[in-house]
């Protein structure tokens, strides 16, 4: 079996009603960026930055998979797939991705402020328990935070993504602006045998030697499109 890894962004989740960061419109023009998505801003403010997690999270039960997650889900049937998301939601393992890495936490998860990526401390969120509380506590005993990887934190997930990518046949990235590193260095690892593909309405800066075959349309199309060029 071909291996076939897909690299997303906030894009795949746009037609689902999640918002983009960068677009117009998007959350970083709602909230500063480093209010609430740097660790910095956290300890300025963790009730803040806990509370805007735990409106996300809410927010995140009324939305469902578009289109383009169930035809990412549908690959496995014959391919080898491999899932690499730069989002929080969990909308590729609700349409039935199987193998999925998260590069910047997961909204469903929580963990400890002390040890963000301690195994034993990361607790899974669910209804009726789905906010966070200040005061309440990790397994070691420092206040529960929202299981993200803000910026100025490592990405520990980074490492098994690019094995990942090495591996790759087909590498298809959707969704992403390609602005945060380590996630837009991705495309650097991919094999001189490996046909890059991108689907994304938008214009996207990318290094031209890599040789890639933009699709310009949305998630759900373009992954329709790439089903028709793969075949
Ligand atoms: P961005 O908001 O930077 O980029 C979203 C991309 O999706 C843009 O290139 C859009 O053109 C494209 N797009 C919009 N609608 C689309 C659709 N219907 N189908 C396909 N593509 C569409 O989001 P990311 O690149 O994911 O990190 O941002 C990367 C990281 O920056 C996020 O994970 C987040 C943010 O700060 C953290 O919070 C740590």
């Amino acid at each position: 079996m071909k291996k076939l890894v897909f690299l997303t962004g906030a894009g795949m989740s746009a037609e689902s009603g999640i918002s983009t960061f960068r677009d117009s419109g998007g959350l970083w023009e709602q909230y500063p960026v480093q209010q609430v998505a740097s660790i910095e801003g956290y300890w300025a403010n963790p009730e803040l930055v806990i509370q805007f997690y735990n409106d996300r999270r809410k927010q995140l039960l009324d939305v469902k998979p578009c289109e383009g997650h169930r035809l990412v889900a549908e690959m496995e049937s014959a391919y080898d797939v491999t899932v690499i998301t730069q989002n929080v939601d969990n909308l590729h393992e609700v349409a039935g991705s199987s193998k999925v890495i998260h590069l910047h936490g997961e909204l469903m998860k929580a963990t400890s402020t002390k040890n963000p990526n301690d195994p034993n401390c990361i607790v899974t969120l669910s209804p009726p328990n789905l906010d966070i509380k200040m005061g309440q506590k990790a397994k070691d005993g420092s206040q529960l935070r929202p299981f993200i990887v803000w910026f100025g934190e490592s990405v520990p997930m980074i490492e098994p993504a690019i094995e990942e990518v090495q591996k790759a046949d087909i590498l298809v990235v959707i969704g992403t602006s390609l602005n945060v590193y380590p996630a837009a260095g991705l495309l650097a690892y991919a094999n001189s045998h490996c046909k890059i593909y991108l689907i994304d309405p938008a214009e996207v800066k990318f290094d031209p030697s890599l040789g890639i075959t933009h699709i310009k349309k949305g998630a759900s199309a373009g992954m329709e499109e790439l089903k028709g060029l793969l075949c």
